[in-house]
């Protein structure tokens, strides 16, 4: 039987990653030490690492017709997204990341052509959307369009995966059709309007989310590892100590992993172990989605036992 396809829409930006000791001071001019360019947008990065480890991923998107959005296109397309539903308009989104000495980054984004994903542009891939295994989300794109597919997909046997980031406030009715929630620790301390200052406040955090969504919620935690919650598993999983150099994309990495394990009918804890280990070999690298390991590149494919 042929596998069907993981389908990501979501954002594609060109990402300058400056490497720098420290955010510079109000008026302060600072000197970086590394400049770094290269594909990323957390839709994208979530279907490089998709297509990485090897399942059939379709990537929707709007990048601009410039040399930015051929390099977001080309670099996909390398590593086996099929890119065809991507369409080109406007300039191409921008993410100016800063990374410090541990890894640790601040990220702004310009939307570009990413703000320009219409109603229509959904509807005319609802072909590709019913056939899909998981629509995977993010907030990178306008509102009214993750509602709408959101709202439209609710009824099929598609998995529905929101990355709320960067958070945004979501309807009721629309966050209890959303099959997986995943949000790291500044986006789950926005959704329930509460600090998040241990692993113990994380767990009771995606407590209080589970029932507000489909089923289950993902709280990423850096350094510390993350949590998962389902109404019958409730799990901490340590993140694994790594030297780590830049973080940029490793939360993508984690989600595409993630689905990986998951569409591979492995236990709730055996896919938090495997996306645990994918994003921790992207922080050991530079960079976003060049940094994402391929199956090769993993020690051990899967965590079996
Ligand atoms: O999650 C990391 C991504 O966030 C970067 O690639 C940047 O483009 C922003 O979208």
């Amino acid at each position: 039987m042929e596998a069907k396809n993981i389908v990501v829409i979501g954002s594609l930006n060109f990402d300058i990653i400056v490497k720098q000791q420290r955010l510079p001071d109000k008026g302060e001019t600072f000197i970086a030490d590394e400049l770094i360019q290269g594909p990323g947008g957390k839709g994208a990065n979530q279907a490089a690492q998709c297509a990485k480890l090897g399942l059939p991923t379709i990537m929707v998107g709007k990048v601009g017709d410039d040399r930015f959005g051929n390099a977001l296109v080309g670099s996909l397309s390398a590593v086996g997204v099929n890119t065809s539903y991507i369409k080109r308009l406007g300039s191409t989104g921008m993410g100016i990341v800063h990374v410090m000495p541990d890894g640790d980054y601040y990220s702004t984004i310009v939307k570009g052509a990413n703000d320009l994903i219409t109603l229509q542009d959904i509807d005319e891939i609802n072909d590709v959307l019913v056939s899909s295994s998981f629509i995977v989300l993010q907030q990178e794109i306008p509102e009214q369009v993750i509602e709408y597919i959101i709202s439209k997909y609710e009824h099929t046997d598609t998995i529905i995966v929101l990355n709320n980031a960067p958070a945004r406030i979501v309807k009721e009715s629309i966050l209890k059709a959303v099959d997986i929630l995943v949000v790291n620790e500044t986006e789950a301390s926005f959704m329930v309007g509460k600090p998040m200052d241990s692993v113990d406040t994380a767990i009771n955090i995606g407590k209080e989310l589970l029932p507000l969504t489909g089923g289950m919620v993902v709280i990423t935690l850096g350094k510390e590892g993350s949590v998962v919650v389902t109404s019958s598993h409730c799990e901490f999983v340590p993140a694994e100590n790594v030297q780590a150099v830049d973080a940029t994309g490793a939360g993508d990495s984690f989600i595409g992993a993630l689905i990986y394990a998951l569409s591979e009918g492995l236990s709730i804890n055996q896919c938090m172990r495997f996306a645990t280990h994918v994003s921790a070999v992207t922080v050991t690298k530079e960079g976003g989605q060049h940094s994402f390991p391929t199956q090769r590149d993993l020690e051990s494919v899967l965590f079996k036992n």
